[in-house]
């Protein structure tokens, strides 16, 4: 017999007025909240809006907030939702007043934290593109075509490594120095400033700008030590310990 599954569903026409709709369901074996998502466009509500691309963890786009987690939709199964472990003291994440939850039997889909919602699941995006343009993620070298055109050792790039897998959900953002600091610069912002200022192939010009920006005020010196970021991120980049590592190495406490 196929199970049927409740979804409580968080909606935005994004003119400010929210409230949640109620779906039911039959679930089948394997199905993610994606899917389910699509299910409720296809059979119940084709306005609802949720952002994705690739359907396998690797575009960053279906970030949302799952039973008050944030998670990728995509890489989350429906069936599993409620048993499995949720991360440690993460923050209440309030969207609006939703008292008919029934955390038991009902599967709660909210957009992700401290982000503006434009409408339903789909979030503002822009401020954190706007802080990660500013750590300026990319090499500013002449460029050479000759082969090798850059050499890195294994041993080097293991460095980087964890850094690398960031794919730019914006789940640390669920962070509550986001939530309270609009100004702060964010964990993914921070993380990948690690991941550039350690690259052997860096220039001292390019490491040093990446630096002044990092280690200003709203930037590593406003992390709180949360680690919120730490126990969400899908691809264990662990933002809050390259935060920590930027404050070890370049600022003298
Ligand atoms: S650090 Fe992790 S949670 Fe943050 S944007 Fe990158 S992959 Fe997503
Ligand atoms: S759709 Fe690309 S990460 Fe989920």
């Amino acid at each position: 017999m196929v199970e049927k599954h409740k979804f409580l569903v968080y909606r935005n026409s994004g003119n400010g007025k929210s409230h949640y709709d109620k779906f039911e369901f039959p679930v089948s074996k394997g199905m993610s909240i994606l899917d389910a998502l699509f299910y409720i466009q296809d059979y119940f509500d084709s306005t609802l809006a949720f952002r994705y691309a690739c359907r396998g963890a690797i575009c960053g786009s279906c970030g949302m907030t799952i039973d008050k987690v944030p998670l990728l939709a995509c890489r989350t199964q429906v069936s599993t939702v409620k048993t499995s472990k949720k991360p440690a003291k993460l923050p209440e994440f309030k969207f609006s007043d939703h008292p008919e939850w029934d955390p038991e039997t009902e599967i709660l889909i909210e957009p992700l934290p401290n982000m503006s919602v434009l409408k339903d699941l789909v979030v503002d995006m822009e401020p954190f593109w706007k802080f990660y343009r500013e750590i300026e993620p990319y090499f500013a070298r002449k460029w050479n075509d000759v082969a090798p055109e850059s050499l890195q050792s294994t041993g080097q790039m293991k460095t980087i490594e964890r850094l690398v897998y960031c794919i730019l959900c914006g789940l640390c953002w669920a962070c509550p120095v986001s939530k309270e600091n609009p100004n702060y610069l964010g964990p993914a912002q921070l993380a990948k400033a690690d991941r550039f200022i350690r690259d052997s192939r860096i220039s001292d010009d390019r490491q040093e700008s990446i630096l002044s920006r990092v280690l200003q005020d709203d930037a590593v010196p406003a992390c709180e030590k949360f680690f919120v970021c730490n126990r969400v991120c899908p691809k264990r980049v662990m933002p809050g310990t390259a935060i920590k590592d930027i404050r070890n190495n370049w600022i003298n406490e």
